[in-house]
């Protein structure tokens, strides 16, 4: 049976940083998110109209908190938490004043078993008066979340059948790009095969390909190290840049993607595994290239 459930977008990502107030000027004053507000435990930071797209939290390991999407509608999300306690994954309610302190409408959170991964689905979020402000780069949304795992194959089937991610483009046991239906965009979400249990990458779109070229130079002053890039994916078409955040963490920038109508789309492509399908001008990836990062247990 087909999830009977519909995503409005990836909304947010919650990270565990050590330094909360390093990260913070990171992500502000480097990566170019707004910092909408910040306590002794935690800043919540956007890129759009959104309360947040990006929480940090005080934490001793570094790593993806949870992953946070925001339902097509409120039935969406009634349905979805049915669904998901029906395939026995325990989904659970936050209760109201955790929504409020969210800045989010009613709020479930549910673990996929095989990644470990925290998700959290939720029916709308705090729209704010004023616009963001992109400072320093023309941000245009959080795009996707990468992650590895050993039980790969499992976690495809969970993410295909319990939580309806479409694979838009996959290599052979080994990696698939996942949009959250009906979305359109390429992927929100990504996976791969991998030795231990691991964050390995979060993506800002950016809306210019100045973007890329000003963040390159920024981050070379700032003392950032750059993993990746810039270079051009494949498998999206997006030309990308990545680079570590304070902790060690790969973060993404790209510009361009290729969109998948709902009822309309292409099928999934078997991609070969090569380096060229990572990047097709040719360049290698660093060695910290999404290594940091581990994935947390989910819970404020
Ligand atoms: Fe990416």
């Amino acid at each position: 049976m087909k999830p009977p459930f519909n995503y409005r977008k990836l909304a947010y990502a919650a990270l565990d940083v050590t330094d909360l107030d390093a990260s913070v000027r990171f992500y502000r004053d480097l990566v170019g998110l707004d910092l909408v507000q910040q306590d002794e435990t935690a800043a919540f930071l956007r890129c759009s109209r959104d309360h947040h797209n990006l929480v940090l939290y005080r934490g001793a390991v570094p790593g993806l908190r949870r992953a946070a999407y925001e339902m097509a509608g409120a039935a969406d999300l009634e349905a979805a938490f049915e669904f998901h306690a029906a395939r026995g994954l325990a989904p659970r309610w936050l209760d109201e004043a955790a929504c409020r302190a969210l800045n989010q409408g009613r709020t479930f959170r549910v673990r996929e078993p095989a990644s470990g991964l925290t998700f959290e689905l939720f029916d709308r979020m705090t729209q704010l008066a004023l616009p963001y402000r992109h400072t320093v780069t023309k941000i245009a949304r959080l795009g996707h979340i990468v992650v590895g795992t050993p039980d790969y194959d499992a976690a495809r089937a969970r993410l295909m059948d319990d939580f309806n991610f479409a694979v838009s483009d996959f290599v052979e046991g080994r990696f698939s790009w996942m949009r959250c239906y009906p979305n359109p965009l390429h992927h929100t979400f990504a996976m791969g095969l991998s030795e231990r249990r691991h964050l390995h990458h979060v993506n800002f779109m950016v809306t210019d390909v100045d973007d890329i070229g000003e963040a390159m130079n920024r981050m070379k002053k700032a003392g950032v190290e750059i993993v990746f890039g810039p270079g051009r994916h494949l498998p999206s078409t997006s030309i990308f840049l990545y680079f570590l955040d304070p902790d060690g963490m790969t973060i993404e920038f790209s510009f361009g993607m290729e969109e998948i109508p709902a009822g309309n789309g292409r099928l999934p492509r078997m991609l070969e595994m090569h380096p060229n399908t990572m990047d097709i001008w040719g360049s290698s990836p660093a060695p910290r290239f999404g290594k940091g990062g581990a994935i947390g247990d989910g819970d404020d």
